[in-house]
């Protein structure tokens, strides 16, 4: 039998973030994911030490996954899936002016020290939002999410 799937059958998202400092932003960016229909969210190379202040049991609704390493999570990346980089910098394309992919894996930079270049090289795009200093992580995720669920995608 032949189908005809709708546009929003076949588009998906996760988000993550590339080596996490504070169990904090996980949280609320794993909140934000549920509530607006991310399918999970990520973390790789965690450095947090884990609390539980989780009022919506999130890790009952959406996946966490877990790589170890970037090459790990590079490995897993799902066919037909657009690895969306959210980062400041003269490349990154602002998020005012992006279609977003049907299927995107969005992945935010650290605390500390952003997304590297060996990760960053590795997205098919990369956008920025606005402002002239940088966001907390887990706010420039959220605001990401939102723009997605806003727009829609492509
Ligand atoms: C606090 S920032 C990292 C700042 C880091 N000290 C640096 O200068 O690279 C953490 C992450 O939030 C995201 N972020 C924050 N502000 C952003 C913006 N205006 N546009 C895009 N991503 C942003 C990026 O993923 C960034 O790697």
């Amino acid at each position: 039998m032949k189908r005809k799937w709708d546009k929003a059958e076949e588009s998906y998202f996760g988000i993550g973030i590339y080596q996490p400092k504070t169990w904090d932003n996980i949280g609320t960016l794993w909140r934000t994911a549920y509530i607006y229909g991310a399918s999970f969210i990520f973390v790789i190379g965690a450095r947090y030490k884990k609390k539980s202040s989780d009022v919506l049991k999130v890790w009952s609704k959406i996946p966490l996954f877990q790589y170890a390493t970037l090459e790990s999570f590079l490995d897993c990346v799902p066919y037909s899936c657009q690895l969306v980089g959210i980062e400041m910098g003269d490349k990154s394309i602002p998020i005012k002016a992006y279609q977003h992919p049907s299927r995107a894996i969005y992945i935010l930079g650290s605390e500390d020290a952003g997304l590297p270049n060996a990760l960053s090289n590795k997205c098919h795009d990369l956008i920025v939002l606005p402002g002239e200093t940088s966001l907390n992580v887990a706010v420039a995720g959220s605001i990401t999410i939102f723009d997605r669920v806003n727009k829609g995608s492509k």
